[in-house]
C-alpha cells in the first residue's frame, strides 16, 4: 500500500514536472506548432474588444494579397482609411463616386466584420466645392446644410444595414476646447455637429454614431467633447462613442492622460474607442504633437534616423509602449469597445510621410514584409491575463 501511494506521488511529481517544462518551452515557443499556434489578435481580445484596422485602396481592390490575408486573419473591425471620405465619396457635387467604397463594404460584410465608415464631416479631405457658391464666394448657412445633409443621406443611406458605424465628425475642436473655424463651423455655427449626427441618425436608425478627434489628453479638448457629449444626450440626439485618434509616439502621451481621458470620457455616458493607433519610434519635430495633417516640415537626414532599420532598443520601447496602452484599454473594459490600428505594416503608414515626406518609421505590428513583430505575441499573453468583464 505505501509502495502504491509513493509510486502515485511520484506519478503526480512528474506530471507536475512534465506540466511546468511544458509551459516554460511553450513560453519560449519551443514545441512544435499544431500545441503552441498563437492565437490571432482577435481572438485573443474576444470578448474583451474589438480589434480593427484600415484598409488602404490595394488591400480593397485585393491588389496587396498579403496584406489582405493578415486582416482577414487578425481583425475583427475595418476601416477605411481614405475611401469613404467627402473627396472620394462625391469630388464634384452630386456626383458620387462608390467603387472602392463598395468594395470596401463587400470585404468586411463578406469577412464578417465591424464595418466603421470614415468619415462623414471634416474639415480636411472634403472637397472645396462643398462649400462655395456658383458666384465663387461661400455659400449661404441653409445651402451649406443642404448639402451636408445630401451627403450624409447618401452615404449613410447607401450602406444602411451594411456599415455598422460612423464616424460622424472628425476633429471639430481646437487643442484648448474652442470649435476649430472650419468652414461648417463658420458659415453653419456649432449647430453643424448635432445636425451631421441627427442626419445619420435618420438615413440609418441602427448605426452606431462616433465623435472622432486626437489630443483628447488636452484637457480644453476635452472638457470640450464631454460638453458636446452631454449636450447632445440632453437634446434626445444618439452619440454612441467617442473615438481617441491614437497617432502617438514613444513619449507623447503619457499613460495617465490616457487612462484619465478613457476614464472621463466613459463617465460621460459613452464608450470609448481607439480608433488610428500607431506609434511613431523617430523623432517627431514638433511639440504640440496633434494629428492635424497639413502640419507639414522640412526633410532633414538626422531626423530620419533608422533608414536601415531600428536598434532593439528602440523596438523594445516601442513593445512596451504597445502593451501599456492595450493593459489600460484591458483596465477599461467596461468602456472600452474597440482599439483600431491605422494600417497593417510599416510600409503603408502614412507615418512615414506626416508631419514630414518620405522618412522611414515602424510605427504598426507587422513589419515591411508583412511579418508580425515580437509586440504581437506579447499583446496575445497580455489579453490572456485580464478575464472577460461580464458587463
Ligand atoms: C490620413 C491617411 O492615413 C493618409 O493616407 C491621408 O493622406 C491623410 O489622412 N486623422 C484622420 C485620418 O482622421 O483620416 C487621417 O488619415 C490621419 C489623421
Amino acid at each position: 500500500m505505501l509502495k502504491k501511494q509513493r509510486i502515485m506521488s511520484l506519478k503526480k511529481h512528474l506530471y507536475c514536472l512534465y506540466l511546468v517544462v511544458f509551459a516554460a518551452l511553450s513560453w519560449a515557443g519551443c514545441t512544435s506548432p499544431e500545441t503552441t499556434a498563437m492565437p490571432t489578435l482577435k481572438d485573443a481580445y474576444a470578448g474583451k474588444f474589438r480589434i480593427g484596422t484600415a484598409m488602404n485602396t490595394d488591400q480593397i481592390t485585393g491588389t496587396d494579397a498579403a496584406s489582405v490575408a493578415v486582416i482577414k486573419e487578425h481583425f475583427n473591425s475595418i476601416v477605411a482609411e481614405n475611401c469613404m471620405k467627402s473627396e472620394i465619396l462625391q469630388p464634384r457635387e452630386g456626383k458620387f463616386d462608390f467603387t472602392l467604397s463598395d468594395q470596401f463594404v463587400e470585404f468586411g460584410t463578406a469577412n464578417q466584420q465591424f464595418i466603421v465608415g470614415h468619415t462623414l464631416v471634416w474639415h480636411s479631405q472634403t472637397p472645396s466645392w462643398f462649400f462655395v457658391g456658383e458666384d465663387g464666394r461661400d455659400v449661404s448657412r441653409e445651402e451649406l446644410i443642404a448639402r451636408m445633409k445630401h451627403h450624409i443621406t447618401t452615404v449613410v443611406g447607401r450602406y444602411k444595414g451594411k456599415v455598422h458605424a460612423w464616424d460622424v465628425v472628425n476633429e471639430a475642436f481646437e487643442d484648448d476646447g474652442s470649435y476649430r473655424k472650419t468652414k461648417f463651423f463658420t458659415i453653419i455655427g456649432k449647430e453643424y455637429i448635432p445636425l451631421a449626427f441627427e442626419f445619420a441618425r435618420t438615413a440609418d436608425p441602427n448605426a452606431e454614431l462616433y465623435y472622432n478627434d486626437y489630443s483628447m489628453y488636452h484637457e480644453g479638448k476635452r472638457k470640450a467633447v464631454i460638453r458636446l457629449i452631454e449636450e447632445m444626450k440632453s437634446a434626445g440626439l444618439r452619440i454612441d462613442a467617442v473615438g481617441m485618434h491614437g497617432h502617438y509616439t514613444l513619449a507623447y502621451p503619457s499613460l495617465n492622460s490616457f487612462a484619465q481621458s478613457i476614464q472621463q470620457l466613459g463617465a460621460a455616458g459613452v464608450q470609448v474607442m481607439v480608433t488610428e493607433l500607431d506609434i511613431s519610434v523617430i523623432p517627431s519635430p514638433y511639440e504640440m504633437q496633434g494629428a492635424e495633417i497639413s502640419t507639414r516640415f522640412s526633410y532633414t537626414p538626422e531626423k530620419d534616423p533608422y533608414t536601415e532599420g531600428i536598434p532593439d532598443s528602440i523596438a523594445k520601447l516601442q513593445t512596451d509602449r504597445y502593451k501599456d496602452f492595450f493593459k489600460v484599454c484591458l483596465q477599461h473594459q467596461d468602456v472600452v469597445s474597440r482599439i483600431t490600428v491605422w494600417g497593417v505594416n510599416d510600409l503603408q503608414s502614412w507615418r512615414n510621410d506626416w508631419p514630414i515626406k518620405g522618412r522611414t518609421d515602424y510605427p504598426l505590428l507587422f513589419d515591411r514584409k508583412n511579418q508580425p513583430k515580437p509586440v504581437m505575441e506579447e499583446l496575445v499573453r497580455l489579453a490572456s491575463q485580464y478575464t472577460v468583464n461580464p458587463g
